[in-house]
């Protein structure tokens, strides 16, 4: 069975203090819930919060909430100044890193070859990878959205083996949804899923394309996530503007676990 995923995707907000009350608030929130054992919740923090946010984990009791990242770099070490490579992340034990965010392709030139070499270094580094995908507007308008997705993932990802693709999850993000309070419609989301589960069914066979989680994220919140996580291939949601509300966050999560 695959596993269903809510992931806070922070961005470049809050102060230190404020993400460690926002992390607390959430665990204490989380108390009430009663997560299923396929159920996963992490957020992802700015790196320099990293460290602290996963010593304060470690201080809570019976958390269920983990720590990923943002991003990486694709060399593990070296002069690339303002970078964090996977081999960094890896040893400060964060055991998960978002890759080819559309924010990052968009305002970071981040192209498919960047995002399949930095995809291979979290690999080589034994991080699991959530694999951002997604068409933006124009594409979308053109009926190229399918077209889109499915090059993202050719070039990125499908020089991988089985065994490395079992440690991706895909999130597929629509940019025209992305902080804009624009949801794709549950029925836009189930049929690029399925789209997507068909291209892995037929590069790495049914039982990879079945175990592997694919995400939504794009303006998805607390009064939309019932209806977009009742569809069969979507497994949960990449989250941002509303993974930095406790009372909304813990909603969404709420919604994947009934
Ligand atoms: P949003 O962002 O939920 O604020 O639209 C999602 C994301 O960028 O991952």
């Amino acid at each position: 069975m695959r596993k269903k995923i809510i992931a806070g995707n922070w961005k470049m907000n809050k102060t230190l203090s404020d993400a460690q009350s926002l992390l607390i608030a959430l665990n204490e929130e989380l108390k009430t819930v009663v997560l299923p054992p396929d159920v996963d919740v992490y957020i992802c923090p700015p790196f320099p919060y990293l460290e602290k946010l996963q010593q304060t984990l470690r201080l809570l009791d019976n958390t269920t909430l983990k720590v990923g990242a943002q991003n990486c770099h694709y060399e593990d070490w070296g002069a690339f100044t303002g970078e964090v490579s996977a081999a960094m992340l890896k040893s400060l034990d964060i055991q998960r890193v978002i890759i080819g965010h559309s924010e990052r392709r968009q305002y970071f030139n981040e192209t498919d070859e960047v995002v399949k070499a930095k995809t291979q270094a979290a690999l080589n580094h034994q991080l699991q990878v959530i694999f951002c995908c997604g068409e933006n507007l124009e594409q979308r308008e053109a009926n190229k959205h399918f077209q889109v997705v499915a090059a993202q993932l050719q070039n990125a990802l499908f020089h991988l083996s089985s065994e490395q693709f079992a440690h991706i999850i895909i999130a597929y993000e629509p940019v025209w949804a992305i902080g804009t309070g624009k949801t794709a419609t549950p029925e836009q989301a189930q049929e690029m899923h399925t789209y997507i589960r068909q291209l892995l069914a037929e590069k790495y066979g049914t039982i990879l394309a079945d175990e592997t989680t694919i995400l939504y994220g794009g303006s998805c919140n607390a009064a939309n996530a019932h209806e977009l996580f009742a569809n069969a291939d979507v497994d949960g949601g990449l989250i941002g503007g509303a993974s930095l509300k406790t009372t909304d966050f813990v909603a969404i999560i709420k919604a994947i676990a009934a």
